[in-house]
């Protein structure tokens, strides 16, 4: 395997958890340098290991890895791509710069032969870009659907199981680092249709721009519906679903769901995350783990560092040629 040095940029909830996890496991990976925007922060490892300058990693020819965990989008892109162009392979769980960009980070690694990899950006901890790539040209997949977004399902499970209100929630979920900076991502359905986008990528073969995609997120939500669904003994999930229509089209929408007692997605609670796949011949498969926090989404980094060092590069479903699936907006929302 490959010897890989790396340069981390950011030094967040992931990014320590990602730290932890080498540390403790004693793996041979070597972190060279640490771009931090903070140099204020009272931090527990050397001085010498972090930089306010980002070209100390991009200009230095020994660092062939870059691992990009920030949560500003515009600079991650910019960051992404020059690695990319520049000859290094990344890493990366900006979920949702790879949404936004996937395209030209897709032409850039064509032009450079270079490789990204984002398992940690959808769903955390569970493998589920390599399982859906797994799937291949042999099997069709009618739907994908799942709880995608950990904050909002915290809040729900909160609400729900212990009684507790919608703001002291949010409140925790932000505490414990699993909400995004501006928790209109996760509460509005926009973190889960940005995963979404990134799941049909590799289950369909299709770019499907964000703004194309429905979202409605958990603060629609009225004390009336929790209600109702308390009464009838049945959950409120925020669910994002990708449904194949006839063979010929594939559809994408992130909704406030209810979930009855027979579904998997019923005893997902808080942070945890799952994934309902319907496949045409394997039938129902569901993959479940944690979707946020340090130490699982540092897990998912991990595997793709692992990854690299044997080459590692995503297939973007060859079925794409073979289906030539085509995104649609136009859904009837019966779902
Ligand atoms: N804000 C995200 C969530 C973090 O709540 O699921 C993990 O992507």
């Amino acid at each position: 395997s490959k010897k890989l040095t790396i340069g981390l940029f950011g030094f967040g909830v992931v990014g320590q958890g990602l730290h932890d996890i080498i540390r403790t496991k004693n793996l041979n990976i070597e972190i060279k340098k640490i771009a931090i925007k903070n140099p204020e922060k009272s931090r527990t490892l050397p001085a010498e290991l972090f930089t306010t300058d980002r070209n100390e990693i991009l200009n230095d020819p020994e660092i062939n890895t870059v691992v990009e965990l920030i949560n500003d989008t515009e600079a991650a892109f910019e960051i992404v791509s020059r690695a990319l162009s520049t000859g290094k392979n990344v890493v990366s769980a900006s979920k949702k710069m790879v949404a936004l960009h996937l395209q030209e980070l897709l032409d850039l690694q064509r032009e450079h032969g270079t490789s990204l990899l984002y398992e940690a950006a959808v769903c955390g901890s569970i493998p589920i870009i390599r399982n859906l790539e797994e799937y291949y040209d042999n099997e069709l997949l009618h739907s994908i659907s799942g709880i995608f977004n950990g904050s909002s399902n915290y809040i729900l499970s909160k609400g729900f199981l212990e009684g507790l209100d919608y703001d002291a929630a949010l409140k925790q979920a932000q505490d414990l680092g699993f909400a995004e900076t501006d928790p209109t991502m996760d509460v509005g359905g926009y973190d889960a249709k940005f995963k979404l986008i990134i799941a049909a990528a590799h289950a369909y073969g299709v770019i499907i721009k964000p703004e194309d995609v429905l979202n409605i997120g958990i603060q629609t939500l009225s004390a009336y519906d929790l209600q109702y669904a308390r009464e009838k003994g049945i959950k409120i999930k925020l669910v994002p679903v990708a449904k194949e229509l006839d063979d010929k089209r594939v559809a994408l929408f992130v909704l406030p769901k209810f979930v009855t007692e027979t579904e998997f997605l019923y005893n997902v609670e808080y942070e945890y995350n799952g994934v309902t796949v319907q496949a045409a011949f394997a039938d129902q498969q569901f993959f479940f783990g944690k979707g946020a926090g340090g130490h699982p989404t540092g897990s998912a980094v991990l595997s793709d560092i692992a990854a690299l060092r044997y080459d590692y590069a995503y297939e973007y479903k060859k079925a794409h040629a073979q289906n030539e699936l085509k995104f649609t907006n136009n859904i009837e929302l019966n779902v």
